[in-house]
């Protein structure tokens, strides 16, 4: 390859998923196949890129994710869209689009896929990264739901072995109790301008709730004294968050109460929660209620929750815990041939025992037979099939078991059972 092209880089923030770590991949999808089987979540895919509205209206224009950090641009035609930064606002619309209200109450559903934000990178923050997610849409505006999203999220983290999991809960009220604390929060911000960065000086007139997500050191400082909604909660509000706790001790489930856990996006309401482990600064998943979703966007009013966690970010706890790597289904025969003749014949052996079941492995590129045994000996096959020049055309192969060093000759057509019967 010329020096020129060697020296193109993948986009900043932007990682390759290189063979290596796929093991760790798979082993969060089988977690999460189990998952959504048992918890009887249905499958949703959505477009990558959606109108760059839906996000600005759904998670409000000024929101980090829609202000600073959405992957937006025009259509050759002229179509303003952007790359998802999130996958809620796509399921509803999806949800809406496609009439999914007659499919069940409550529908639930869940995605896996590639979301794009413009962040700053550091460990945990990318510019792209991969969520999975769980929505429960429609039925009763019932704190039980709350806690079926965060059961499936919960336990496939657990599963993982992923340890001292601990949930920060909070509620953030509805339209109505939200005003007044909103009001309090912007008079404690005032007080404290001077203190607060460029972006919150703006936020406090703007959108207040929003102060209390800046990841800018002073203004963490500053929210540590700032007034807590709960004590601002209507009556309905404080009901669902009472009857949300209840759910989640007669669980068991380790949580905290964090009351200024307001999450990053407008479409929330009521019951927010973020899930860490300890040892971690981010969060590994996070989600909430948003009761006036489907609404905003054109469906008919709709009780709403869901959450999600970040792939990435459980692969690097995985590995920070020094968790054992899944190990890679070893080969059960591996198959050496030498000369044109055999080279021939090999692809069709291998398909013969991939129909009966058996995991056959090669090195097509080699010659020689004492470096395909090495190669039979590194994988950690039990059985090599030898087929030289001489077996080849006498329609026979050479059995060799790895481990004694014992070789049997048998013909071709009964390979496949004489292999079977050893293994
Ligand atoms: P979120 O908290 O923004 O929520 O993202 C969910 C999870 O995705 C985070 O907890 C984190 O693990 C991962 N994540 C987010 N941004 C990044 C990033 N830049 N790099 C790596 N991982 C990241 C949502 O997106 C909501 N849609 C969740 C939800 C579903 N709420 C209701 N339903």
């Amino acid at each position: 390859m010329s020096k020129k092209y060697s020296s193109f880089q993948s986009p900043k923030g932007m990682h390759d998923i290189l063979p290596a770590d796929q093991p760790w991949w798979e082993r969060i999808r089988k977690e999460v196949k189990e998952a959504t089987e048992a918890y009887n979540f249905l499958r949703i895919d959505t477009p990558i890129v959606e109108d760059a509205s839906l996000f600005k209206r759904s998670i409000g224009e000024t929101t980090d994710v829609v202000e600073k950090e959405m992957y937006a641009f025009e259509s050759r035609g002229g179509d303003k869209l952007a790359l998802r930064p999130e996958g809620t606002a796509g399921v509803v619309r999806a949800y809406i689009q496609n009439g999914l209200a007659h499919l069940g109450q409550p529908l639930k559903l869940y995605y896996e896929g590639t979301m794009f934000r413009y962040e700053r990178p550091q460990a945990g923050r990318y510019r792209q990264h991969n969520q999975v997610g769980f929505e429960i849409i429609g039925g009763e505006n019932d704190p039980i739901y709350d806690m079926q999203t965060i059961i499936p999220i919960y336990r496939i983290l657990e599963g993982l072995k992923i340890k001292n999991l601990n949930i920060q809960i909070n509620s953030v009220g509805c339209k109505e109790c939200r005003s007044s604390y909103k009001k309090k929060l912007q008079n404690y911000y005032k007080h404290n301008l001077k203190d607060v960065c460029k972006d919150c000086k703006r936020r406090v007139n703007e959108n207040p709730l929003r102060l209390l997500d800046c990841k800018e050191l002073g203004c963490l400082e500053i929210k540590k004294k700032a007034p807590s909604i709960i004590d601002d909660l209507c009556d309905s509000c404080r009901k669902h968050f009472k009857g949300f706790l209840e759910y989640i001790e007669e669980m068991g489930l380790p949580y905290q109460l964090n009351p200024y856990l307001v999450r990053g996006m407008d479409y929330y309401n009521r019951t927010v929660f973020e899930i860490y482990a300890d040892g971690f600064d981010f969060a590994l998943a996070g989600g909430g209620r948003y009761d006036g979703l489907v609404e905003m966007l054109g469906g008919r009013s709709t009780p709403a929750v869901g959450g999600g966690f970040g792939a990435e970010r459980i692969v690097e706890a995985m590995k920070a815990l020094n968790l054992n790597m899944p190990s890679k289904l070893k080969p059960k025969v591996f198959l050496i041939n030498i000369g044109e003749l055999a080279k021939k014949k090999s692809l069709n052996i291998i398909d013969e025992f991939i129909a009966a079941g058996v995991k056959v492995s090669e090195s097509l590129g080699k010659n020689s037979l004492s470096a395909q045994l090495r190669a039979a000996d590194k994988e950690g096959a039990e059985q090599a099939l030898i087929l030289g020049q001489k077996e080849a055309f006498k329609e026979s192969v050479i059995i060799r078991d790895m481990k004694s060093g014992a070789q049997e000759t048998v013909p071709l057509q009964k390979v496949v059972a004489e292999v079977k019967r050893r293994i």
